[in-house]
């Protein structure tokens, strides 16, 4: 910014793109409607050199010159003024562009995107060869020129036969394969008036059902230990035996109180099951679910029902015909991945002995069906 001046809009534009800057952020379109500002440069510009500028060609054919190449003279031109670079063929010089081929490759890892491969519009063609090549010096041939040499470009890709003419009246008519993998921006249509939609911010639902407690899915670990994964856990079939063995004793306080049913454990048993209900039913036409039904559990063998998939740690006691008991089914509770390591159960364990007494004492009123 110039010192003295105060527009708004920029700060490092030169001067020039000041104006237009300053225009694009206030409601008026020109720059010479704003009012007590002059800038006194430059001139208005003269049709030549509005011409000049103005060659852009549209794939509708608007901007094209009249004038017309076929595809012999095509070869010639091109061969004089671009086959040094592309080869003569459109396969290219060592690594300039490659002009032709690459039909089919448009879904590789390395696209070969030639003018017949890739390209939409032959206006482009035109308009490219016109604006800029012969690289270095661009612009410097005729309008049948480049209509010759557009023509045996399009022979190049196999799109025309030898004696086809192109002119600014045939132009349209030639379509390239990939026209329709172009489209147009419709997330007007589409993406807009999804998120525009208002969002619902109450009573969105009928009913709201509780499935899962992030305790239980073990997304908030209680301890360290609780991180071990839950695919490590899966691929594990290490024998479980003296680890799991070692570890059943700490539950035996919890596990004598079973002995006497009593109906105020249950009870509580019964809340306390509200942490494994997401996985395990008991009762009346208690199925499996992500865990296997645990009627009649207490007197099981481990692992031990048919229709179950268990892991291997539960294969591997069933094997040994290991039974569940208070005992080992306390130990299990407190620490699930610790007494059966490999265990597919995702639990992170009860925390207390009171809760694993009243669960065991819960789970024992349920016999098989
Ligand atoms: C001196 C080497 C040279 C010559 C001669 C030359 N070109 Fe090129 N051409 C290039 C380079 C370099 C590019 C890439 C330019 C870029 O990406 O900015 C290119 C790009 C092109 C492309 C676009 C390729 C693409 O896929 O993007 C076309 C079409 C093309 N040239 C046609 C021609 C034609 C027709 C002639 C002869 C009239 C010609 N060129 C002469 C070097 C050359
Ligand atoms: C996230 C699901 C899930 C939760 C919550 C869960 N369990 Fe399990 N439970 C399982 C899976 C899976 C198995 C099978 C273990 C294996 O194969 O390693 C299992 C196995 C068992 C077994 C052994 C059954 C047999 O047939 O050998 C018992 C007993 C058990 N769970 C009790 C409970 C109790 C009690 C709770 C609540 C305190 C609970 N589980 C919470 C998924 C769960």
């Amino acid at each position: 910014m110039h010192a003295g001046m105060a527009f708004e809009g920029g700060t490092s534009r030169p001067a020039l793109f000041v104006g237009a800057a300053w225009a694009e952020s206030h409601e008026s379109p020109m720059i010479g409607e704003l009012e007590g500002i002059t800038f006194d440069l430059g001139r208005e510009a003269l049709p030549e050199e509005v011409a000049a500028w103005n060659i852009d060609i549209r794939p509708d054919g608007q901007g094209l010159p009249v004038g017309s190449g076929d595809v012999w003279t095509g070869e010639e031109v091109y061969i004089e003024n671009c086959a040094m670079c592309h080869g003569d063929f459109g396969e290219a010089v060592g690594r300039w562009p490659v002009l032709a081929g690459g039909w089919d490759t448009l879904t590789h890892e390395d696209p070969v995107k030639t003018p017949g491969s890739y390209w939409p519009y032959l206006s482009t063609v035109w308009d490219y060869v016109h604006r800029a090549m012969p690289y270095g010096q661009a612009q410097s041939l005729t309008d049948d020129e480049v209509y010759a040499i557009t023509a045996y470009l399009l022979y190049l890709n196999n799109l025309v036969d030898d004696d086809f003419e192109l002119s600014n009246e045939n132009f349209t008519e030639v379509r390239l394969p990939n026209e329709d993998g172009f489209f147009m921006d419709d997330r007007e249509e589409g993406e807009i008036p999804a998120f525009s939609e208002e969002p619902c911010m109450e009573n969105c639902k009928d009913s709201v059902e509780i499935t899962m407690r992030a305790t239980i899915l073990d997304v908030t670990p209680e301890e360290e230990e609780a991180e071990v994964t839950e695919a490590a856990a899966e691929t594990s079939d290490e024998p479980a035996t003296e680890e799991a063995a070692a570890e059943e004793a700490p539950a035996e306080e919890g596990a004598t109180e079973m002995a006497a049913v009593d109906p105020a454990l249950v009870e509580e048993g019964e809340g306390v099951f509200r942490k494994c209900r997401a996985c395990h039913q008991v009762g009346e036409g208690a199925v499996n679910r992500t865990g296997p039904h645990l009627n009649g559990v207490l007197g099981r063998t481990i692992g031990g029902l048919d229709d179950f998939r268990y892991s291997g740690v539960f294969e591997e006691a069933k094997a040994a015909g290991e039974v569940w008991g208070p005992e080992n089914l306390g130990a299990y509770l407190a620490d699930p991945r610790g007494a059966m390591p490999g265990t597919k159960m995702s639990f992170a364990g009860l925390r207390s002995e009171d809760e694993i007494a009243v669960m065991i004492a819960y789970l024992s009123t349920f016999e098989a069906q």
